[in-house]
């Protein structure tokens, strides 16, 4: 027979266990892909101002572009698998380094996106904010983002050939 104490000790080693898969976990999938891709500037041909890319630059590029600038802490897993998820849901929403390659219909959409979630304040989630102090755009920011989204609207939607 098996002692009742065996039965009903608490699992001391588990939290061993836990910190031994992620180690491992970390040992077999050391970076994430996402750094892997080569840098591309934002919005080619859309004739922005420097001071647009910089915002975009600072609070959307690591999620909206190839860009991806990961801290040390999401390079491991499991973080990184949830940045990864997070990261390939929003490049393939909109990434802002394949602008030239959307077709008119397409960018009139986001810049349409780009204005609301900009006076929404939807956009950078917040827990992206939270994490990454400093890079969310403050009201004059946003307002920024959003003027030039309705410029850049204004003048594709004039364009003869859209
Ligand atoms: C932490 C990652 C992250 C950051 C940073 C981020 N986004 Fe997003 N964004 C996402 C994800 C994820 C989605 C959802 C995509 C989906 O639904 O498939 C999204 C969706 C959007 C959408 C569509 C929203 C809708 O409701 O239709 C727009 C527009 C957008 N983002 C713009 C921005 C802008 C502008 C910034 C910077 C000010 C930004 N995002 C920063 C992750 C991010």
């Amino acid at each position: 027979m098996i002692p009742e104490t065996i039965l009903v000790s608490p699992p001391k080693y588990v939290p061993a266990l836990l910190s031994a898969a992620v180690l491992l976990a970390a040992a077999l999938f050391p970076r994430t892909a996402l750094t892997a891709l080569p840098h591309r500037p934002l919005l080619s041909g859309a004739g922005a101002p420097p001071q647009l890319h910089r915002i975009l630059e600072r609070s959307c590029q690591d999620c909206h572009s190839d860009n991806t600038r990961l801290p040390w802490y999401t390079q491991l897993p499991p973080a990184s698998w949830l940045v990864e998820r997070d990261v390939a849901h929003a490049r393939s929403f909109m990434n802002l380094s394949h602008w030239e390659t959307y077709s008119n219909a397409s960018r009139l959409a986001f810049l349409a996106g780009l204005a609301s979630v900009s006076r929404d304040h939807t956009m950078p989630p917040r827990r992206y904010c939270l994490l990454h102090p400093g890079a969310c755009p403050d009201d004059t920011e946003r307002a920024a983002i959003a003027s030039w989204a309705r410029q850049e609207l204004t003048r594709l939607r004039s364009q003869p050939n859209p």
